[in-house]
């Protein structure tokens, strides 16, 4: 009995706990893209289809993306490798600390951008998208109290969703680095919903013999939708942060007059070099 009710607390605590993130893979080295690459279609902010533009752009980005670019020193989307994912609340009746690692996330580079919505004047973008499934696997480690009970568990975990419909908000900001402007995002909400039926496994090394972990199994199972549902927030908070990193490796490096040209902003790259003809 235990040790099953320790798995429906540490569901419980996963579903409740505000997240913080460890400081994101440390920032890799940055360059500047001086020239229209052949992964961006460029889009212009006074275009009045600007949305359906912007929409075209990352959908032609997603087989590059999907491989990941070098140039840009962005690993590929699929198979997506996180290293780790922390998650972690020390106050109130769920203290817990949930940490996932050695991720392998796939299915996310089959994404399909289906309608843009955008407020370009504050750098304002929201994506909605379609994946149709993704999985994910790796290891976790949940240790804490929730309520009075001591609550650790660790293992190999298997995840799969299916037909997802998400909606990703940036919240971009105009900087300049280097005589260049680019869109910086600070925020990135996910908010997503789950069409399909979604399955876990997990193999807990801590709590488990065989009969015990098959009831995890079929307890994680039976309430998917419920555990999702609960869970929905704080994995879109977790979600968020990773893509704003990998988001801002392409946005930082591709200047706004490469991708979304601004013709009321000044232009500084041009302005101290003659050579607007030179365009290879
Ligand atoms: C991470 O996961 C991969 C594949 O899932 C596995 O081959 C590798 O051994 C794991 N690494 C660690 C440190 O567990
Ligand atoms: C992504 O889409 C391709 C092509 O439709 C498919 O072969 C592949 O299995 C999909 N990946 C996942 C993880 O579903």
């Amino acid at each position: 009995m235990r040790p099953r009710s320790s798995c429906l607390l540490v569901l419980m605590a996963l579903a409740s706990v505000n997240y913080a993130m460890p400081a994101a893979s440390e920032q890799k080295p940055l360059k500047i893209i001086k020239t229209l690459p052949e992964y961006i279609i460029p889009c212009t902010v006074d275009d009045p289809d600007v949305n359906n533009c912007i929409k075209n752009t990352f959908n032609h980005l997603r087989k590059y993306l999907q491989r990941g670019i070098p140039e840009l020193n962005m690993d590929p989307l699929d198979p997506l490798l996180m290293d780790q994912l922390l998650m972690e609340n020390g106050v109130g009746n769920v203290r817990v600390r949930a940490l996932f690692n050695n991720m392998t996330v796939l299915g996310a580079g089959n994404y399909s951008v289906i309608t843009v919505k955008s407020d370009l004047s504050r750098l304002r973008i929201d994506l909605g998208m379609r994946l149709p499934r993704i999985s994910a696997m790796g290891h976790y480690e949940v240790s804490g109290q929730v309520l009075l009970f001591p609550v650790k568990s660790r293992g190999d975990f298997w995840a799969t969703f299916n037909d997802i419909t998400a909606v990703i908000s940036l919240y971009g900001r105009d900087v300049a680095r280097s005589g260049e402007n680019f869109m910086q995002v600070d925020k990135l909400g996910v908010d997503f919903h789950l069409g399909g039926k979604s399955r876990f496994r997990i193999k807990d090394v801590v709590n488990g013999n065989t009969v015990i972990g098959e009831a995890m199994n079929h307890f994680l199972n039976e309430n998917a939708n419920e555990i999702i549902g609960e869970m929905k927030p704080a994995a879109g908070a977790s979600i968020g942060k990773h893509f704003k990193s990998f988001l801002n490796q392409a946005f930082l490096q591709i200047p706004r007059r490469i991708w979304l040209r601004d013709p009321k902003m000044v232009d500084s790259s041009s302005d101290s070099t003659e050579d607007e003809s030179s365009d290879n």
